[in-house]
């Protein structure tokens, strides 16, 4: 991995989350910012941050990534830790360019408006998202903050009875919440939760071609995960690879910070893809519940 990587990894990706996903509600200024802080020397961008604030989900999706449906006693994390850990890395950092917030579901997670309060304060993100299944309304001083240039949710439309799109997104239309409405998702089998006992070298091709090589780097109990998954395996305690994940509050100065992250994100691949089978590509309908062979 070199700088080629690192340029691949940070500005191209953040050039098309601006430009792309965020492509109606950008500002030049938020543009500007990328070319800046991902081309310029000793500057830092990162392009994506997952930030995992619940393990309560409305639905038991049987083939969940994120093994929510695994969870046999989910729970609300301290928002002043998850807080603790995102600014931590902001601190770093120059730029960020999109902030995800997600769970489990985010519309059930009772400190969403702390975290928004913060996350929007700080300027160091571009753009926040929020990824829902569409099953809970939000109480009316949530939707007042989500009403903002910076905010756009992703509905996940899986089909499935329990959900409420219509009426959400009639519900942010009149709020001027943006949003996507994302249904017929390709969903990929990720298999069980078992070593496969894969070989570097397949791992790092499997990683290099995964979605979480750009976009899913996730922050967890004060760790940085490379994918969401092999946050919620450790967390479950199926996988044990401390060496696999950057811990945020190690104690060092912010050059080492930079350096250490650095490293972290360009390591060639991740343990979490010997616990996964989407480099087979199976595809199953998104959002089939637990126990059901349908939505
Ligand atoms: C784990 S969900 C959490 C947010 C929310 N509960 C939801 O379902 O949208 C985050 C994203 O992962 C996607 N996802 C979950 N399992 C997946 C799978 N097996 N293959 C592809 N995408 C998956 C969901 O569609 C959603 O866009
Ligand atoms: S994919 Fe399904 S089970 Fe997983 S977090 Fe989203 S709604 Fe919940």
């Amino acid at each position: 991995m070199n700088q080629n990587t690192y340029f691949r990894k940070n500005f191209t990706p953040s050039v098309y989350l601006v430009t792309q996903k965020f492509g109606s509600q950008y500002t030049p200024e938020q543009l500007f910012r990328v070319v800046r802080d991902g081309l310029l020397p000793g500057r830092a961008l990162y392009p994506r941050l997952v930030c995992v604030m619940t393990t309560w989900c409305t639905l038991k999706c049987r083939d969940c990534n994120n093994l929510m449906s695994c969870y046999e006693h989910p729970y609300h994390l301290d928002p002043d830790l998850v807080l603790k850990d995102v600014e931590k890395i902001l601190e770093n950092i120059d730029t960020l360019t999109e902030l995800e917030l997600i769970g489990g579901e985010p519309f059930i997670y009772p400190d969403l408006d702390k975290i928004l309060d913060r996350v929007l304060s700080n300027k160091k993100i571009l753009f926040v998202s929020l990824t829902s299944n569409g099953t809970v309304l939000p109480k009316e001083d949530i939707l007042k903050k989500l009403a903002n240039s910076r905010v756009r949710i992703e509905f996940s439309d899986y089909g499935v009875k329990t959900q409420k799109l219509d009426e959400l997104t009639a519900l942010f239309d009149r709020y001027g919440v943006k949003y996507d409405r994302n249904p017929d998702l390709c969903w990929v089998s990720p298999g069980g939760v078992e070593k496969r006992g894969k070989n570097k070298v397949r791992l790092a091709k499997e990683y290099k071609n995964c979605f979480a090589f750009k976009y899913c780097s996730t922050i967890l109990h004060g760790r940085l995960y490379h994918c969401s998954r092999g946050a919620h395996l450790t967390d479950l305690g199926y996988m044990d690879c401390p060496e696999d994940s950057f811990d945020i509050h190690a104690k060092r100065d912010r050059a080492s910070f930079r350096r250490d992250l650095k490293k972290f994100w360009l390591f060639p691949y991740t343990m979490a893809c010997d616990y996964c089978d989407h480099a087979l590509g199976n595809k199953v309908p998104s959002g089939v519940q637990v126990g059901k062979e349908e939505k």
